[in-house]
């Protein structure tokens, strides 16, 4: 294992009813004002009874319940300083994020935005910055599994003026707390679903494919999390109801994205640098961007990495190794992904995205990260040939 330093400072409380168990004691015993702002987003927790749950506890509290309603998915930096705003003018003391990826990466940059005077866009996404405050304490409810974002501090954000969709992880802006019932996620559409847990197996993937190759803990921890996120996602399209399924793909997303994997790795997420930037300019649907990309980039890198990718088919898929070379595993590794991203129902293409030749596909390609981490590096150019080969 390479040295490393780790640290997560979210606990996690998971299980059905957990919401109803604890989140009244959480309230009244993190909220530094009497006012909660109640964070969610397009109102599907209005529809599954989920709202009422979450006000009733707040009540119970004791505390005043302010509303921040109506967060997209890509969660916008003007939509962010909206929120900002409500925490400063409602003297907000506990920030309550209820919802998916975007509810909760949102929900961390307000909670560092209402406490900063300057620019927060500029100085903690526009380029790293050091958190010197205490951001606004913040609590979230997973209703939706896949990003992982309720126990890291990465905060996912669109500069819709710039153009530029980027994330960077503070350790200051971990949840206190991690609300996590399984049940919740029962009314997500399938089709998001599946986005999301395409968005697991992404984070695990973009991880396990990098340095360092020998025998190491994290890779070891990644080929399980990876059969087990094939495993349930099959079995939560059967039944969107089985529990043992959906629970364990939100422990999954979890455990893709607290850090623990990534242990001692030197991960580059250049797969992920082309969605975010491609969600910039045509607003996609973050794990079915991956799921288009993920086959294309991989079969420009696998050579590359060919022994690993070799190690993906046989340990993740399988594939039995006896007289094939390690080019043809890798391969096959590859080319085993897409027939499964293809057989879950995920879009193959661009075009099933909305995006075709009109897309200016060269302006997305110049605006991506190329950043040294797996096993090439990439160069404009060629993320602009595995941009046309997806379409
Ligand atoms: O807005 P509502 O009405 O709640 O509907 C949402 C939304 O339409 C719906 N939904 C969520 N829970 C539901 C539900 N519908 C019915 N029942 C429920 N229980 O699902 C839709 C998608 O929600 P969203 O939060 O946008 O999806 P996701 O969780 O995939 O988050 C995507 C965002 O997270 C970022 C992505 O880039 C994207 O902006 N990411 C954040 C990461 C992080 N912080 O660590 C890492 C990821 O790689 C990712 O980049
Ligand atoms: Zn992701």
């Amino acid at each position: 294992m390479n040295n490393f330093i780790f640290e997560n400072k979210t606990k996690a409380i998971f299980g059905k009813g957990c919401v109803k168990e604890y989140l009244s004691c959480l309230c009244k015993c993190n909220c530094e004002t009497d006012t909660v702002l109640l964070a969610y987003g397009g109102g599907s927790i209005k529809k599954n009874g989920v709202y009422d749950e979450i006000t009733a506890a707040i009540e119970k509290s004791g505390k005043r319940v302010a509303e921040f309603s109506g967060i997209m998915s890509n969660p916008t930096y003007a939509k962010v300083q909206e929120g900002a705003r409500l925490v400063r003018e409602n003297n907000v003391g506990l920030i309550l994020a209820v919802g998916g990826g975007s509810v909760m990466d949102c929900c961390k940059a307000v909670s560092l935005a209402a406490r900063y005077e300057g620019d927060a866009w500029a100085d903690f996404w526009g380029r790293p910055g050091v958190i010197d405050f205490e951001p606004v304490p913040l609590i979230v409810v997973v209703t939706a599994a896949g990003t992982g974002s309720e126990m890291n501090g990465g905060a996912v954000i669109t500069n819709e003026e710039l153009k530029v969709k980027t994330g960077r992880d503070y350790p200051q802006l971990n949840p206190k707390f991690a609300l996590m019932d399984p049940t919740y996620t029962y009314s997500v559409p399938v089709r998001q679903m599946i986005s999301g847990g395409f968005d697991t197996l992404s984070h695990i993937m973009e991880t396990y494919f990098s340095a360092p190759d020998e025998p190491n803990v994290s890779d070891d921890i990644m080929e399980a999390l990876m059969r087990g996120v094939i495993r349930d996602l099959r079995a939560a399209i059967k039944d969107p109801e089985d529990y043992i399924a959906r629970s364990n793909l939100m422990w999954e997303a979890t455990m893709a994205e607290n850090r623990v994997i990534k242990l001692g790795k030197k991960c580059d997420f250049e797969c992920h640098q082309m969605e975010h930037q491609l969600g910039a300019y045509t607003n996609c649907n973050h794990g079915e961007g991956l799921a288009v990309l993920h086959p294309v980039y991989y079969r420009h890198i696998c050579e590359h990495g060919a022994k690993k990718f070799a190690r993906f088919a046989t340990k993740v898929w399988d594939i039995r190794p006896e007289g094939r070379s390690e080019r043809e595993l890798a391969r096959m590794g590859v080319e085993t992904l897409a027939s499964f991203i293809k057989g879950i129902g995920l879009p193959t293409t661009l075009r099933e995205l909305g995006v075709d030749e009109s897309t200016d596909l060269k302006a997305i390609a110049d605006s991506c990260a190329c950043v040294p981490g797996a096993y090439k590096v990439m160069t404009h150019e060629e993320i602009l040939e595995i941009f046309r080969e997806c379409l």
